[in-house]
């Protein structure tokens, strides 16, 4: 990775040696950190031994003396009672480069106060605080260092974040059989229940808030609890055991974050999260592709394959081929194929511990073949590992399973986790998935493979430190389009500034027959097709795929976009947008100078005029417009997309025409250019 990393951080402060240990004379400590552009401050106060934290943007108090720290099952709470004995202010102003990204430079730039606690009675237990101040929010974590104890268990995190003004919250429930597949509700913070986090609020203030977690390692997940009031307060997934986090001798929790920006907007350009994970850890990064795909995959979903061995089985050799075919055909160079391998049945999706294999092919299906055939053809298949939660079946095998797929020139794979329960005993959000999927991970590394995940923890931004963590569900997806009431038309403008500020997500966009006219009765896709075509810019994954059968592609105009259309990325702008009603997003091509835009809407029609200043000044580019035509919207000939070019420059307006849960994508070439 050319990962620049200048870091002119140089130490600022002050240091607060009390050499007494008489707590009265830490009453009244009191520091304030503000971020470099002094747009957000945390004022960390120990009262009478009581640490807390507040947090300001510019003059407006966005969270009110808030709570820190933890209750154990063999040692004393720890909360109060403590004195300063040090404390600490450093800066850092550095820039590094994504192996690949909606950004490819990142500036990382924040002011740090290390606040060092140590207990006055008689435990004299230490506790350390580092809280960071960024222009685009602030974050904070724990770190418990070595001391007297040798196993610690964390029954609760006493962390509270006491929000100064109400606010409309976008929220999915926390602890769900459906980990995070639920749709997104709005309503005040101060009647939610408990609820996973990212979590974005439209404050009363006016400000646009999302808490969220970062390098989430070796940890239970925190979900967010409403207490009272406007106060939430973390509430960390548990083991099956009821203890919350197991560790021994020492541990450092994930930051804590809080996004802050005047316009919903910015928190999806913030890169709060990456800036706070490690940087690249992985030596060699060649393995690591960003592409596109299609799949054996949409036809089981739709019901005209089945994951299963049988008359309508999905994954056999010689559909394989086929696909292969199309995928040469359509100019798309990676398959995804899913029910290879032996152990599907029909209730492959029902909560018990299913027994995959992860080397032995399914009847009918030869992986020797399909992948001679494949390499031979240019293409490369993705592998599946769909392990059904049972990681005691799966973790016997991975090793293998890894090598076969490394031996037969695979670099991807899926990797499911069906099931409500890891085991059928373990959240898949507590320190147990936390950890199995870190290892995972790994893992694969070690064999030059990129994963994704689906049924996965959330995404903390371990992308930096693990670039062939690509991209994961997380979310709803596309696929509950084919077999249930649906995602309504406003879910994928809600997505952008809810699920997607955690990092990429496998959406499957791209579906072109969005009635599905080969689907069970009454299911299909919420959408029109230009909208299916925006979807691919405005939600963001390295490795995108274009869901639909490949038939339905063949000889349609509007596949010219999905061609085109990159998956690494030089910049990311967003050009307007609102929570639940539209967003126009535009992203640079990381090879060459052009621009891509994607810019959809709910279930209102909309008209939209977008500004052209994101353009090089001096250049001028082909707009090629792929829009809803003329009577296009979502229930009116919902695929028919009409295709124009204008020629445009930096400061020209556009207008941007969308039906009803309708969109717009277009690609700016550039065509000449002053330099
Ligand atoms: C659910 C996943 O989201 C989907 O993509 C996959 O096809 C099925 N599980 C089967 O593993």
């Amino acid at each position: 990775m050319n990962t620049r990393f200048f870091l002119w951080g140089f130490i600022l402060a002050w240091s607060f040696l009390f050499g007494s240990c008489d707590d009265r004379e830490t009453n009244g400590t009191s520091l304030i950190l503000k971020s470099p552009g002094a747009v957000n401050s945390i004022h960390f106060d120990l009262t009478d031994g009581l640490p807390s934290y507040g947090v300001y943007h510019l003059k407006t108090e966005v969270l009110k003396p808030s709570k820190l720290g933890f209750v154990f099952s063999h040692q004393d709470t720890l909360q109060g009672d403590f004195k300063v004995l040090n404390s600490e202010i450093t800066s850092v102003d550095d820039t590094w480069e994504q192996v690949w990204g909606a950004k490819h430079s990142i500036h990382n730039t924040y002011k740090q106060l290390l606040v060092e606690l140590q207990e006055t009675t008689s435990k004299k237990r230490k506790l350390n605080i580092e809280f960071r101040a960024y222009d685009d929010g602030i974050a904070f974590r724990y770190i418990f260092p070595k001391q007297e104890a040798d196993s610690i268990q964390i029954m609760d995190e006493l962390t509270t974040f006491e929000l100064k003004d109400d606010g409309k919250a976008w929220w999915i429930p926390a602890y769900d059989e459906q980990r995070y597949e639920n749709l997104f509700t709005a309503s005040n913070v101060s009647t939610l229940d408990t609820v996973h986090t990212p979590l974005t609020i439209e404050s009363n203030s006016g400000l646009a808030l999302s808490f969220h977690e970062a390098n989430l390692t070796d940890f239970a997940s925190i979900t967010l609890a409403h207490t009272s009031g406007t106060t939430l307060k973390t509430d960390l997934v548990p083991w099956s055991d009821g203890v919350k986090v197991k560790a021994s001798q020492t541990f450092t929790t994930p930051w804590r974050t809080l996004q802050i920006s005047e316009k919903a907007t910015n928190l999806i350009t913030s890169n709060l999260i990456l800036n706070l994970n490690e940087p690249n850890a992985l030596a060699d990064t060649s393995f690591i592709k960003t592409f596109k795909y299609i799949g054996i995959w949409w036809g089981m979903h739709i019901g005209k394959y089945s994951f299963w061995e049988g008359p309508m089985q999905g994954a056999t050799t010689v559909h394989a081929k086929e696909y292969i075919d199309y995928a040469n055909q359509l100019g798309i160079d990676h398959l995804l194929i899913e029910g290879w391998n032996k152990g599907w049945t029909p209730s492959w999706y029902e909560n018990k511990m299913h027994t995959f294999s992860f080397v032995d092919d399914a009847d009918n299906f030869d992986l020797k073949e399909v992948t001679d055939y494949s390499n031979n053809h240019g293409v490369e298949i993705i592998g599946y590992h769909e392990t059904g939660s049972n990681l005691e079946n799966y973790l016997k095998q991975v090793d293998s399973a890894f090598a076969l797929y490394k031996a037969r020139g695979i670099h991807t794979v899926k990797i499911g986790h069906v099931g409500s329960k890891l085991n059928m005993k373990e959240w898949h959000q507590g320190q147990f998935g936390v950890n199995y999927f870190r290892y995972i991970l790994k893992k694969a590394a070690e064999y030059d493979i990129q994963i994704y995940f689906h049924e996965p923890i959330k995404d903390t931004g371990e992308r930096r430190t693990y670039p062939n963590m690509m991209a994961r569900e997380a979310a709803r997806g596309q696929e509950y389009n084919a077999w249930s009431e649906g995602n309504p038309p406003n879910y994928t403008t809600i997505l952008p500034f809810t699920r997607m500020l955690a990092g990429p997500m496998d959406f499957t966009p791209a579906i072109f027959d969005v009635e599905v006219s080969e689907g069970y009765p009454g299911k299909r896709v919420h959408s029109t097709r230009a909208k299916q075509l925006a979807l691919m810019v405005v939600i963001y994954s390295p490795i995108q795929m274009l869901a639909d059968l490949p038939e339905n592609y063949v000889n349609q105009p509007s596949f010219q976009f999905l061609r085109d259309i990159p998956t690494d990325w030089e910049d990311t702008h967003i050009l307007d947008g609102e929570i639940g009603n539209y967003i126009v997003t535009v992203r640079k091509d990381i090879n060459s100078s052009d621009w891509y835009l994607g810019s959809i809407t709910n279930e209102e029609a909309r008209d939209l005029t977008i500004n052209l200043d994101f353009l090089d000044d001096g250049a001028t580019y082909e707009a090629q417009i792929y829009a809803d035509s003329a009577d296009t919207d979502v229930t009116h000939n919902p695929s028919a997309v009409t295709i124009t070019s204008a020629q445009v420059t930096f400061g020209d307006t556009l207008r941007l025409k969308m039906g009803a849960s309708g969109g717009a994508a277009i690609r700016f070439k550039q065509i000449s250019s002053n330099e």
